[in-house]
């Protein structure tokens, strides 16, 4: 009988635990489907993107899917140095992924070198045709000409242009063009979100309006060091500098007066600029912007701006209300873009022109007669970036982000220019609006 009590406990207890070993195998298999479930679906969102960060910003991503053609899939030099980076990845599966990032970067190691190599011809070329008004994009290197296609692709500020084309107006049609469409504008109360917010405590009460007879603006490209045009910069009225470029120990090449300085809104987001510390942003008027999308709905670009410029413009507001400071307005900096884009058959990048466009179209609008350095470049052309810092990459000076090629070759048939001054000296002089008459 006990044997028996026992056989059946023993029985039982067996049974029990077959019961719940095969309730654990259940929740077992469950559980590893639920994790094969959910690994599958998240590495296909899994976004990959074997990129390089160029020193303007540049940010160039080889496709995934297909290696033998390069696509720029993420984001964005924006004027100058200092950018944004707005990754727009692409997908693919884990096991593809793993597979293929080897070859990926032996593929983007190759073609960074037959580039480099490619890119000594092609620029003496592409040189020689801007001074004589007379490139076309298929002379950009392979890389540039494939990053335009792809941010045309992308279109990441919804970009809708209507508008004609033509590349064949005459000078005085250009600068009439041009006055007419791109009159300076900055953000003012008037307008919602400004106008609840009470930005009347903010924005200076004049809008910028000063004429000034002669006036300068400087790149800051690279090649305008061993310039020696410090002393000629700073014998005009007023000089318009950019960004965070610095004078002090370069002012044998760029000059060391600044009247109006251009930034875009990473220098006043980013601490590393030192917006509200540094002595380069006092004591001279200040323009800010920050690239808002085409339709330039100023609400969703308020409360979503590329980098945030407005607490800071607040904050240096309230500690120097005395300096004049501004924010251009989107529909401004879009003018020049369409302006650009009117005169250009191809499709342009479909983003803000780079600050130094955005200077120059400023000067025209306060000055009577602008002298641009280095931006059309010299003989001194090189990859160097920008003057006071260290990155080479030809994109800074023909363009990636920025429609730049485009705005230059406009620059260069609106202006006037001796071989010596355009060639040696980097210069280019521009009428002011003032100067340009038109027909009514
Ligand atoms: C422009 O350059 C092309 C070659 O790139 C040449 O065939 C053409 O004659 C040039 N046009 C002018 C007006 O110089
Ligand atoms: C382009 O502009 C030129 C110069 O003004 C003009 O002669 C020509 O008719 C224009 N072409 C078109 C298609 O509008
Ligand atoms: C700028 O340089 C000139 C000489 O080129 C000098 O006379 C002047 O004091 C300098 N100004 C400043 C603000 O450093
Ligand atoms: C400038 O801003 C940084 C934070 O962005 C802050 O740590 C620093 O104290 C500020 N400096 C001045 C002089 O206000």
């Amino acid at each position: 009988m006990w044997n028996r009590v026992v056989m059946v406990q023993d029985t039982l207890l067996r049974h029990v635990m077959k019961q719940s070993a095969r309730v654990l195998l259940f929740f077992l298999v469950v559980w590893i489907l639920l994790f094969l479930f959910i690994f599958t679906n998240f590495s296909d969102q899994t976004k990959m993107a074997i990129s390089i960060s160029y020193s303007d910003g540049q940010h160039v991503a080889w496709d995934s899917r297909e290696f033998k053609n390069l696509h720029l899939s993420g984001f964005a030099e924006r004027r100058g140095p200092f950018q944004s980076r707005r990754d727009l990845k692409l997908s693919d599966s884990r096991y593809k992924q793993l597979r293929l990032r080897n070859i990926y970067k032996m593929e983007l190691k190759r073609r960074i070198k037959k580039n480099k190599m490619k890119t000594i011809d092609n620029t003496r070329l592409l040189m020689e045709g801007l001074w004589k008004g007379n490139v076309s994009t298929n002379m950009l290197n392979q890389r540039l000409q494939q990053v335009i296609k792809d941010y045309v692709h992308v279109n990441m500020h919804k970009v809708l242009y209507k508008g004609r084309r033509n590349a064949s107006r005459s000078r005085q049609e250009l600068l009439c063009q041009m006055k007419r469409q791109t009159r300076l504008k900055n953000l003012d109360s008037s307008e919602q979100p400004f106008f609840r917010l009470d930005f009347q405590r903010w924005f200076p009460s004049q809008p910028l309006q000063k004429v000034y007879k002669t006036c300068a603006v400087v790149s800051s490209a690279g090649s305008i060091l061993n310039s020696l045009m410090g002393r000629e910069i700073d014998s005009h009225e007023a000089v318009l500098r950019f960004n965070s470029a610095p004078s002090i120990g370069y002012e044998r090449d760029v000059g060391n007066k600044t009247t109006i300085r251009i930034m875009n809104s990473q220098i006043l987001a980013n601490p590393k600029y030192k917006f509200n510390s540094s002595s380069i942003y006092r004591n001279i008027a200040l323009l800010a912007w920050d690239p808002a999308p085409y339709d330039f709905d100023l609400e969703k670009w308020y409360k979503h701006p590329d980098h945030d410029l407005f607490k800071s413009y607040i904050a240096h507001r309230e500690s120097f209300p005395e300096q004049p400071f501004y924010i251009l307005h989107p529909s401004f900096i879009w003018s020049l873009w369409d302006f650009v884009q009117s005169n250009t058959v191809e499709n342009i990048q479909p983003n803000p022109t780079s600050s130094g466009f955005i200077g120059i179209t400023v000067m025209m609008n306060l000055c009577e007669e602008v002298d641009v350095y280095e931006y059309i470049p010299s003989v001194r052309q090189s990859s160097l970036c920008h003057y006071h810092e260290t990155y080479e990459d030809d994109a800074c000076t023909f363009g990636a982000y920025h429609p730049l090629f485009y705005e230059k070759m406009l620059v260069l048939r609106m202006g006037t220019a001796s071989e010596h001054d355009l060639k040696k000296m980097g210069k280019v002089t521009l009428p002011g609006f003032s100067k340009i008459t038109c027909p009514t």
